[in-house]
Order: C-alpha cells, then structure tokens, then sequence
C-alpha cells in the first residue's frame, strides 16, 4: 500500500456505520422527487428536500427544460466568458435583477460557485470579510479564497459583529456575509441591525438567499425583502436548486459590482455555463412562484403547524421560524439511530452532524414542500413522536426547552 492509500484507509466511519446499518447517505431514489418517493422499491415521505415550493414536477417547469434543449442542445461547452453565452442566460439575468430590485445580476453553474466566486473576488488584502459562524460551507470556501483579513463573528449575535467592525480599518472595505435563512437550523438572519451596523461602520452586505427565496417576502423575494430592506443591501446571492426546481445560482448588485464579478470571479470565468435546459426550468419556475402565490401560503400554514406539533411534543428546534425545522438531538449515534428508525417507518429525512453543526448539536433536518398535504404532514409528526420518546429525546428535550 502506498502512503496515500495508507494514510486514507484509516478513514472507516462509513464502513463502520454500514457494518451498524445506521448509515444515512446516498439513499438510491429512483422516482420523481416529490413529497413521495421510492427508494428500494418502497414509497417513503419526503421531509428532505430544498424544493420548497415543489416545483421539479410542475409540468410547466419540465415543458420549459425540454423545449430548451430541443432548441440549444444539451450542454455548452465553454464559459459564459467565450462561448457559452444563451440568449436565455442574459433574459434570466434581467428578471433576476428586477425581481430583487437590483441593476444587474449574472448566474453561475451552481450555487456553491456563487459564493465561492464572488466572495472570493471582491475585497483586497486590506480589506474585511465579515462572517458569521454558522455561514453556509460554500461562503466559507469563498473567503478561505480570499487574501482580505476574516473576521468570524457568532451566530446572529449583534454585539459580536459590532465588535469586529470596530477593529476594522475605517478606510477599508468591510463586507458582511450572512444567509438569509440558516440552511441547517431554520432562523432568519438578524437583516435590520445588520443594516443598522452596516451604516454605522460603513460597511457592504451581501446576504446568501438559497433558502430565503420562495419563502419569505413578497412572493418569495427573499429575507431582505421581508424586512423591506432589499435596497439596503448590496449583493443578494440566490440558487436554483432549492424553491426555483433546477441547479445554477445567481448574484444580483450595482452594475458596477457586476461589472467587477462578471470580469474578475474564476469560478465563472473558467467553468463551463449553465445547461439550457437548467437555465429555462429555473425561469419557469420564477414565473410559476411569482403567479401562484397560494403555494407560498400553503407552504407557511404547513409551517405553522408543523412548529407547534413539535413544539407541543416536546422537541427541542432551535429558533427556526421557516419550513427548515431542525429537531436537536445532540448525540451523534442516536441522530443516526432515529433517522434509519424513520426511514423504515417510511419517512425521510436529513442527519446532520459534524462538521455541518458542531459535535454537541446534531440535529434531524425536517424540512417542508408546498405541495406536502396535511395528512401527509400527520403522518410524519406520529411517527416522529413516537420515535423520539422511545429514544428518550423528547424528554431531553423538555428539560432543554
Ligand atoms: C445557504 C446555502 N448557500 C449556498 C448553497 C449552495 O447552493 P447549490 O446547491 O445551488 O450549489 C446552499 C446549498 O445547500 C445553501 O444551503
């Protein structure tokens, strides 16, 4: 064996968790992705998926994303930059910009490259990336990237992020990077004192919108809208592949922030375009959310009462106010334990552990569809409650509460 080869092969918790039954990733499904789908040959409830507003079956979405490719082909094979350029790519840009308000955006192949390519470019050497600790991993990789000076401060804690502005320089550039919504744990970002702050320090924002668009504001414009302060906030990030149905993301700001990106971020520069058919059902899906409002209505009664469901049970979920629900469980083994016990019940849904939350607050992530129904929502919570009791979470739980 060579010391590569040694050196990995000392990595075996998936083969120890295999060998234990309990291992929980790449779950084979082999239907559509809706609130049902079939794994291993068995129907199982969706409680797992980003597709907030359950559009990746609408058939408007699938006709757009067929009728794309039959009229560009399958892929493109260069960059925006050269020859990866649709016309569909720059109409998309603009209805991005208008729906948030902004000149200009420009969209990436992914989500991921959007925060890795833009908050990676913006600031120099002598600049600040302000963050907070609970950043979603792709706008850590971002100013991992970055030569500017980082400045971590904690999860949605005000006084925190005052005092790392104040150790900045006044005369250089401070961005602030926050989502929106929190991916793993569900709470909306703390946006008017941070705007607040903001002004005070003179500082930018930019706020990650995956999970913010097509939940909150109006008709689904995101976090910074709900607050009524889109206009406040410089850089609004977004990604197709949670309420918009596709893959891809996009950053909507000033032209001249726009201008800088399109020109300077290598993950756009020296990655290949997005496909046509991603491109179009993402617009599909954009004029389906702006015209169908109800589902956004659906989506928070849902919501609503699937936060007091949990919380008359007993269980323990943070200060999530979204249909990103995280049930705490707090031990990895029982995280895991519980979500195979759910799956045999035919319920799916997400273990997070470490490094995507810290060791001591593993978590169940349940997360809701517009298209999810009452009964199916019912279902769920009995058999959740009954597995967490018997795991003795619940109790837990309440002395947590
Ligand atoms: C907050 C946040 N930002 C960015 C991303 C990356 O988006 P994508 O899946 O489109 O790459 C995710 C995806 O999980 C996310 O949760």
């Amino acid at each position: 064996m060579n010391l590569l080869a040694e050196k990995l092969s000392k990595y075996d918790a998936p083969q120890k968790a295999k060998a234990a039954g309990v291992y929980p990733y790449f779950r084979v499904i082999e239907s559509d992705q809706d609130t049902e789908v079939t794994i291993n040959g068995k129907k199982v409830l969706m409680f797992g998926s980003n597709a907030y507003l359950g559009l990746t079956n609408h058939p408007k979405v699938k006709e757009a994303a067929i009728a794309a490719t039959k009229k560009y082909g399958t892929g493109m094979a260069g960059s925006r930059y050269l020859n990866g350029t649709l016309d569909i790519h720059i109409e998309l840009e603009k209805k991005l910009a208008a729906f948030v308000g902004k000149e200009d955006a420009m969209i990436y192949s992914t989500g991921f490259q959007v925060n890795l390519g833009v908050v990676s470019c913006l600031t120099g050497r002598e600049d600040y990336i302000l963050w907070d600790e609970l950043d979603h991993a792709s706008i850590i990789e971002g100013h991992r990237l970055s030569f500017s000076q980082r400045l971590k401060f904690k999860h949605n804690d005000m006084d925190s992020l005052e005092k790392q502005l104040q150790k900045c320089a006044p005369d250089k550039v401070k961005l602030i990077v926050v989502d929106g919504v929190f991916s793993m744990e569900g709470d909306i970002a703390n946006i008017p004192e941070i705007v607040r702050l903001a002004r005070k320090y003179d500082a930018n924002i930019m706020v990650d919108e995956a999970h913010g668009i097509g939940i909150l504001g109006r008709q689904g414009r995101g976090t910074c809208d709900h607050f009524g302060l889109l206009p406040e906030v410089d850089l609004i990030m977004g990604t197709f592949s949670k309420s918009l149905a596709s893959i891809g993301g996009f950053i909507a700001s000033s032209e001249s922030i726009i201008n800088y990106v399109r020109h300077h971020s290598r993950p756009y520069i020296f990655s290949a375009s997005n496909t046509p058919a991603a491109t179009a059902a993402a617009s599909a899906a954009l004029d389906i959310m702006i015209s169908e409002p109800e589902r956004i209505k659906h989506l928070w009664d849902l919501t609503h009462y699937a936060l007091n469901g949990f919380r008359e049970m007993g269980c323990e979920i943070g200060h999530t106010a979204t249909p990103i629900i995280p049930l705490f469980i707090r031990d990895n083994d029982k995280t895991f334990a519980i979500t195979t016990e759910l799956f045999r019940q035919g319920i799916f849904v997400n273990p997070v552990v470490a490094p995507a939350v810290a060791p001591t607050d593993t978590l169940i992530r349940f997360s809701l569809m517009a298209t999810h129904s009452f009964e199916q929502l019912d279902y769920a919570l009995e058999k959740i409650e009954k597995t967490m009791r018997k795991a003795g979470v619940l109790n837990l739980a309440e002395v947590l509460c």
